[in-house]
């Protein structure tokens, strides 16, 4: 067994729903990210029915796999947006995603961004700062719109996650400590263009425990009582992303205990809830596809070289993060210790450390719980094109983006006259 339901063997093949992998390395070569279809509308519909009665808004984090076939898949299932640059709306509009179901969240976003953003009649900006908050109101005013508003609150608590992913701390740069973004909203009559509509956190991401986000619930509760007490009407409150998946051994609570565990937090308000899950709709739905080219033994270790590469799944490099790494195809030989790793020239390029496989030259590898932050954040580090992309429909394989070309890589570099 391989622990998730869409990628299974049989007869010690593994196969991502009806297609062995072995059939998609012969047609579209490696390496390559594939995702299931199902195993990705599973993870919306378990989001989905979770929050029952209530009023609800899913806004997936586009910045966790924003290949349009992914979010035209979403549009379909009746997802909205949460998105962090220009670019991220324009890929919600083409895959036929509803700007009006999108939120723009960030600490950056520039002067053209939120021209895009009114001109599409987005649902909300998540507003990180007062300095941003003027700023839109100025572009608002330019264009005779008015901006609707969600300040995002910084709650100060731990999600206790990486570091590099943890944002709900007073000293991240995310969002407005809680007492000056009571401040702001009470000062909402300064702002004639914008029009404040909710309140918003997020605190990290992986996070594999509910407290943290029952610590940020009550803070946000606490706020909207205060901004409710003086008058001011909100109509959401977003709850960010963040929950966690199981990668090795983590024991993340379910999407259905989450969700619960959120809706009975909010129990008594009224307010329409959004949340903007990324990781725990993506991440176990997809893998990376890969192929070992050499076997190195030297008398300190042995190396699997394989043709995926920290360009193409960062996530071990950068965070020393874990990806269970299965053979394509089970064999019984003799088991070593091997550190997989890449071409690319730099000791930090493996993708997994210390496995134990019985490996040939030519044996392809899949690389587990790849469909969240794996091709959304490849490179063309060492001028290396970037993997293909293919999504699996029961027996149908969909080529959702095909492999970059070395002339597409360089064709927009020209040298002096
Ligand atoms: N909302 C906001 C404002 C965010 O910044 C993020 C993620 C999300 C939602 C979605 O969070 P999720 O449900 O996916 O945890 N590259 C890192 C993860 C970075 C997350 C950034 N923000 C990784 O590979 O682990």
């Amino acid at each position: 067994m391989s622990g998730f339901p869409e990628f299974i063997y049989r007869d010690n093949e593994l196969f991502v729903e009806s297609v062995p992998l072995k059939q998609i390395a012969d047609e579209f070569g490696t390496p390559c990210y594939i995702y299931s279809r199902s195993a990705l509308t599973k993870a919306y519909q378990e989001f989905d029915s979770s929050f029952a009665s209530r009023d609800h808004l899913i806004c997936y984090a586009v910045k966790a796999n924003s290949n349009i076939a992914i979010l035209n898949l979403f549009a379909q299932l009746g997802s909205g947006f949460d998105i962090v640059s220009g670019g991220e709306l324009l890929r919600v509009i083409k895959a036929g995603g509803d700007p009006g179901k999108t939120v723009f969240s960030g600490v950056g976003k520039n002067v053209n961004e939120m021209r895009m953003a009114l001109d599409a009649n987005i649902l909300c900006f998540n507003v990180e700062s007062e300095a941003e908050l003027l700023a839109l109101n100025q572009i608002a005013e330019d264009m005779d719109k008015i901006a609707p508003v969600s300040l995002r609150v910084n709650p100060d608590v731990d999600a206790k996650t990486h570091p590099y992913i943890s944002t709900g701390l007073k000293e991240n740069k995310f969002g407005i400590p809680t007492s000056e973004a009571e401040r702001i909203y009470k000062s909402a009559h300064r702002y004639a263009h914008i029009r404040f509509t909710g309140l918003d956190c997020h605190i990290g991401s992986q996070l594999t425990d509910l407290e943290p986000f029952m610590q940020a619930g009550n803070k946000m509760l606490d706020l909207l009582n205060k901004l409710q007490s003086q008058g001011l009407e909100i109509e959401h409150l977003d709850l960010g992303g963040g929950l966690g998946i199981r990668y090795a051994n983590e024991t993340p609570p379910t999407i259905k205990e989450y969700v619960s565990a959120l809706c009975a937090k909010t129990h008594q308000i009224k307010q329409r809830l959004l949340i903007e899950p990324g990781r725990s709709l993506v991440g176990n739905s997809g893998i990376l596809l890969t192929r070992v080219e050499y076997l190195k033994h030297t008398p300190a270790r042995n190396f699997a070289i394989v043709d995926a590469a920290m360009n193409d799944l960062m996530r071990p490099a950068l965070y020393d993060a874990y990806h269970e790494i299965l053979p394509v195809t089970e064999n019984n030989g003799e088991c070593k210790n091997y550190q997989i790793v890449g071409p690319v020239c730099e000791t930090g390029d493996f993708l997994g450390h210390d496995r134990r496989l019985s490996l040939a030259h030519g044996n392809l590898l899949a690389i587990m719980s790849a469909g969240a932050y794996g091709m959304s954040m490849s490179s063309n580090y060492n001028t290396r094109p970037r993997a293909a992309e293919v999504m699996i429909d029961k027996s149908t394989v969909h080529i959702i983006r095909q492999r970059e070309t070395i002339d597409q890589l360089i064709a927009t570099e020209q040298v002096l006259p």
